[in-house]
């Protein structure tokens, strides 16, 4: 428990606004690349947003300049996107028949890309050296790891000191921090653009919000960003509706009776989170897109327990407001200047698969706005 109260202490002195002129340079490098070729095109959403999703986790976690936008064949964007193509069957067969762990372990199997793993364990060592070598320059979140690891001498029989991060945790949490961070926002992204294609109203309604606190050309204030509401409130509400996390798990730690349901200890609880989020004994017509039940006036209404798209509790997102910023921040860039709208190959509805992804790309069509 201190440790993950460690690591969590490094999440938040790791502050947003230390990283947001960094953030801010991202946006712009992917909104300019519209212009050259995607401009009335059918554009893969996910596919353009996701180079800025990695380009800012990976940058502000190792103070590396990397461009996945303008270089999608950069070896970290490659390995990432083999990291990320992991096999899901096995997660199945490993719950249905735990004895397969230990085959699967036998036999060498992995289900994740054990090249990709090596990559970024390799990069990881290297920035982690030189980071050592030389703090002043780094303010980064490897940087706050680091400073906080226990030497080797303390570790006596195997047994570490409960304070401080080993090289293997620093080494995992860097690693857990682009992951958990970088699908999921590309992700949230993706649903975002796709719920304004879809509802204009609310995308003018947002843009005039837009152009009156943020104007064209200017830097992007982080108090002004953080506060505006309506951009905040499409962003709710299509986390609502789309969750990118549409399960959450816990463990049954002791045995546990809940009206009349017995839940024995050590059971894995599964929480729908998408079906919560559409259930009509919370939300009323939960199937309209209505970023207003979230305004100041309206969200005292909102059960909190019916809603939770960052998982609730001691175990929730510690990333969550680096990632309302990161995701604030593009959609502010790219609608000063374009529509997003729907084309011949946007699929309306989406259809999911079984873990919930969508069956087909997200198409979407960018235009210029009116001057
Ligand atoms: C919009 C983007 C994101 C979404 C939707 C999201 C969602 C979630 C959810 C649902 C959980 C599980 C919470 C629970 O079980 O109660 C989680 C955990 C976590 N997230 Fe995020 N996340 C996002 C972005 C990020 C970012 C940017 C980072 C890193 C900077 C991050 C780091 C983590 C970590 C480390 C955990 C595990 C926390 C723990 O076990 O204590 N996430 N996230």
């Amino acid at each position: 428990m201190i440790k993950v109260v460690l690591v969590k202490e490094c999440y938040s002195t790791f502050t947003n606004r230390r990283i947001f002129p960094i953030v801010e340079r991202y946006a712009d490098r992917l909104v300019k690349t519209i212009d050259k070729e995607l401009l009335d095109q059918s554009v893969d959403i996910k596919k353009f947003i996701a180079p800025y999703s990695l380009d800012v986790m990976t940058s502000t976690s190792f103070s590396v300049d990397t461009d996945s936008t303008a270089n999608p064949e950069a070896p970290v964007n490659v390995n990432v996107q083999k990291f990320m193509k992991f096999k899901f069957w096995p997660f199945l067969v490993m719950l249905a028949l735990p004895f397969t762990i230990r085959l699967f372990k036998w036999i060498g199997f992995s289900a994740v890309n054990k090249e990709a793993v090596k990559f970024f364990c390799g990069l990881i060592k290297r920035f982690k050296l030189e980071h050592k070598e030389d703090s002043s320059v780094h303010s980064d979140f490897l940087q706050l790891m680091v400073d906080s690891e226990i030497p080797e001498s303390d570790i006596k029989d195997g047994v570490e000191p409960s304070k401080g991060l080993t090289h293997d945790e620093i080494l995992a949490q860097a690693l857990l921090f682009i992951f958990a961070g970088y699908d999921t926002t590309s992700t949230t992204l993706t649903y975002i653009l796709y719920n304004l294609a879809l509802n204009p109203d609310s995308l003018k309604t947002l843009q005039q919000e837009i152009d009156e606190h943020f104007p064209k050309d200017s830097p992007v204030s982080y108090e002004a960003l953080m506060n505006v509401e309506y951009l905040d409130n499409v962003i709710s509400e299509c986390m609502r509706l789309l969750p990118t996390a549409p399960r959450l798990e816990r463990v049954c730690k002791r045995n546990f009776n809940i009206d009349g349901i017995n839940i024995p200890e050590g059971t894995l609880v599964t929480v729908p989170v998408n079906l919560i989020h559409r259930d009509p004994r919370f939300w009323s017509s939960p199937e309209v897109f209505k970023p207003e039940r979230f305004s100041k006036d309206n969200k005292d209404d909102i059960n909190p327990y019916a809603y939770m798209p960052f998982g609730l509790g001691p175990r929730n997102c510690v990333g969550m407001r680096f990632a309302l910023m990161v995701t604030k921040m593009i959609l502010v860039r790219l609608l000063q200047e374009y529509n997003v709208e729907t084309c011949k190959d946007t699929s309306v509805p989406l259809e999911f698969s079984n873990i919930f992804l969508p069956k087909q790309p997200i198409k979407l069509k960018f235009s210029r706005r009116e001057p």
